[in-house]
């Protein structure tokens, strides 16, 4: 790219151009060297380029003899020949470790006959420096090598995190996140005029959801808490008429990491007044369309929708991955009598299925350890765990109950799951709920182990976008008492119109304006219309969650003010950009992660402090506990 021409700059300065031109002219000279002291960055130069003087700043990623350098940034690599006349440099360049950044001004020419290397973009051409400025020089030996082809366990990778961001990898998904959050900064702001709005990071604890990080403060006894999501103050920016909201907010979980969730994420938060469930899901799939990146398969609107019900029917989750099928199957019908004695039910009937999967011509590629380990792992979520059957042919069925199964009741399941010789059924028997969750959970483990071993399971060329929606309003509390409830999003969702009634009778029987958006098997969005109620709402907190609504005055205050009908969603930002990214772990796409403990490893955060530190805090620990 060239430097902005004097015209050009003029024009900006003075302000004769008007806001359109200086974008064009910006976005026409715009670039990695625009405003910078290199003419080009490394990953820039052509053929075209030969004879031009130039300057060109980065790490030596190798030197070659005395002369020749690879200089590397964040676009590419150049080689750079230093001329003979900054020979008296020749000591200083002869310690250069590779890491130092230089700054090299010269003349671009082609490489000499036969020398050029088509494997690398700049590879035709080589810089003929003769200025050439060390600006840092990098200690002898680092961690470990910038290298794509540098296996660096993810710890190191963690502890010197700032050499991490040199590798590809790490530019490419920093900066195609950047590039997605500027895409939807301006699809919400330009195009449909929404409104950024920073909200507070040091809150008050508030009733129900994940456990909150607690920031202490001067005054005895008293704490701020770190906000899981920006929720009570987006609604409250709604009664405060900022009716299209939005953020691209942090928010604080103290829930333990895993490869989809960290102690602080990053969520697209959005907020609506006068809006419905469609709205909302339409602007999203557009908002996502518009800031997809180029380099992926596009993707199509609207996407398909499912039903809570159905997505724990047939999928065993609340976030099926719909890339492949192997859905759930109900054969309780057909095994009723199968004389097999896990198959009975020892409960009434409504509290007693049989469901199924099919792997199609699994035989071919599980082994009998995948079946042992597949086993393992189903036993430890379901006493019992799971019964594989393996179809050799129409009458030779392998398992640990083919003694047992009837003929009958073979004929019948293998009708009901149209069976071919190779196939692997993967059954269980229990409460509804249960054999959801375990065979939604093996579903996952079989096409893992499938794909593993060679098969061609999900379809891993397209994106598959799933919303999830009318779910329960409220789920019975884990490790509660019986009877007991909790919100199934959080308690500020509206239940929908024609349960307003019944919220008041039968809430576990409510369904609620709640939806998710599930990407290949990921929550990556979450949302829903809001209670503007103020008596509906405090119902809701006092009665049914057993809350204390006190705490939550200044809302159902603002609801009796004049409080629009509202609702919003979050996008789980870090989620969908390693999708994006085809990354495994969210950690890929965050600068700066925590370990799966919380722990920065590199700055060594969170970090211990001492009694008399905390005085002023009002607290006080027991050191021993602190330091073992
Ligand atoms: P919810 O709790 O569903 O909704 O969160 C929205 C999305 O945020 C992502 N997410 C996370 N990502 C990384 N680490 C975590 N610990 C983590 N927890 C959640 C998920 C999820 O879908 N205030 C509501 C939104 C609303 O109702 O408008 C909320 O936070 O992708």
């Amino acid at each position: 790219m060239e430097k902005i021409c004097g015209a050009c700059r003029v024009l900006i300065r003075n302000q004769l151009a008007s806001s359109y031109v200086r974008a064009v002219i910006r976005s026409q000279h715009s670039g990695p060297s625009t405003f910078s002291l290199r003419t080009h960055s490394c990953g820039e130069l052509r053929n075209s380029h030969v004879g031009k003087e130039v300057t060109l700043c980065g790490w030596i990623q190798h030197r070659r003899y005395d002369f020749m350098l690879t200089l590397r940034d964040s676009f590419g690599t150049t080689q750079v020949v230093l001329k003979e006349q900054i020979g008296k440099d020749v000591d200083n360049i002869r310690n250069l470790s590779a890491e130092s950044v230089v700054m090299v001004t010269g003349k671009v020419q082609l490489r000499p006959d036969g020398l050029a290397n088509k494997k690398m973009s700049t590879g035709d051409i080589e810089v003929v420096a003769d200025q050439f400025e060390i600006l840092n020089n990098s200690k002898e030996s680092l961690p470990f090598e910038i290298h794509d082809f540098s296996k660096v366990k993810e710890s190191t990778r963690m502890l010197y995190r700032y050499l991490d961001l040199r590798s590809t990898r790490m530019q490419h998904n920093m900066r195609q996140r950047s590039d997605v959050a500027m895409k939807m900064r301006h699809f919400l702001w330009k195009l449909h005029g929404f409104v950024e709005v920073e909200t507070p990071t040091l809150f008050r604890r508030t009733p129900g959801g994940a456990r909150e990080y607690l920031v202490p403060t001067r005054q005895p006894g008293k704490f701020y808490t770190l906000p899981q999501s920006p929720q009570q103050f987006k609604q409250l920016l709604m009664v405060g008429a900022i009716d299209r909201y939005f953020q691209i907010a942090r928010c604080y979980r103290d829930e333990g990491s895993r490869s989809d969730r960290q102690p602080e994420f990053t969520q697209v938060d959005i907020e609506m007044s006068f809006i419905n469930k469609e709205g909302i899901q339409a602007l999203i799939e557009e908002l996502l369309q518009y800031a997809w990146p180029d380099n992926l398969p596009s993707i199509h609107l609207p996407f398909p929708r499912m039903t809570y019900a159905q997505a724990m029917d047939q999928f065993g989750t609340d976030k099926p991955d719909t890339r492949f099928d192997m859905k759930l199957q109900d054969v309780t019908r057909e095994l009723k009598d199968s004389g097999v004695a896990v198959f009975s039910s020892t409960e009434g009937n409504d509290a007693f299925v049989i469901k199924v999967f099919k792997c199609s011509k699994g035989m071919n590629y599980l082994k009998r350890k995948d079946y042992e380990d597949l086993q393992k792992e189903a036993v430890k979520l379901k006493d019992g765990g799971v019964t594989f059957i393996q179809i050799k042919d129409t009458d030779s069925w392998k398992s640990s109950i083919s003694k047992h199964l009837r003929s009958e009741a073979r004929e019948n399941l293998g009708k009901a799951m149209k069976v071919n010789p190779g196939d692997v059924l993967c059954l269980a028997a229990g409460k509804p709920d249960s054999v959801n969750s375990l065979l939604g959970q093996m579903r996952l483990a079989c096409a893992n182990r499938l794909e593993a071993n060679g098969a061609s399971v999900r379809d891993h060329g397209s994106f598959h976008f799933l919303w999830v929606e009318d779910f329960p309003l409220f789920l019975p509390k884990e490790d509660g008492q019986d009877g007991e409830l909790e919100s199934s999003h959080h308690p500020f969702t509206a239940p929908v119109d024609e349960h307003k009634e019944l919220i008041m009778t039968q809430p576990s029987q409510v369904h609620g304006q709640h939806y998710d958006l599930v990407l290949d098997g990921s929550e990556i969005a979450g949302g829903s219309i809001r209670i503007h109620d103020a008596k509906l709402q405090k119902h809701v907190l006092q009665n049914i969650l057993n809350e204390d609504a006190s705490s939550m005055q200044h809302l159902l205050e603002a609801l009796e003010s004049g409080c629009p009908p509202h609702g919003g969603i979050a996008i789980g930002f870090d989620r969908l950009i390693a999708i994006l990214a085809g990354e495994p772990s969210i950690r890929e796409v965050i600068a700066f992660p925590k370990t799966i403990d919380g722990n920065d490893l590199m700055s060594g955060a969170p970090s211990l402090l001492y009694n008399d530190e905390l005085a002023v805090y009002h607290i006080r620990h027991d050191i021993r506990d602190a330091t073992k």
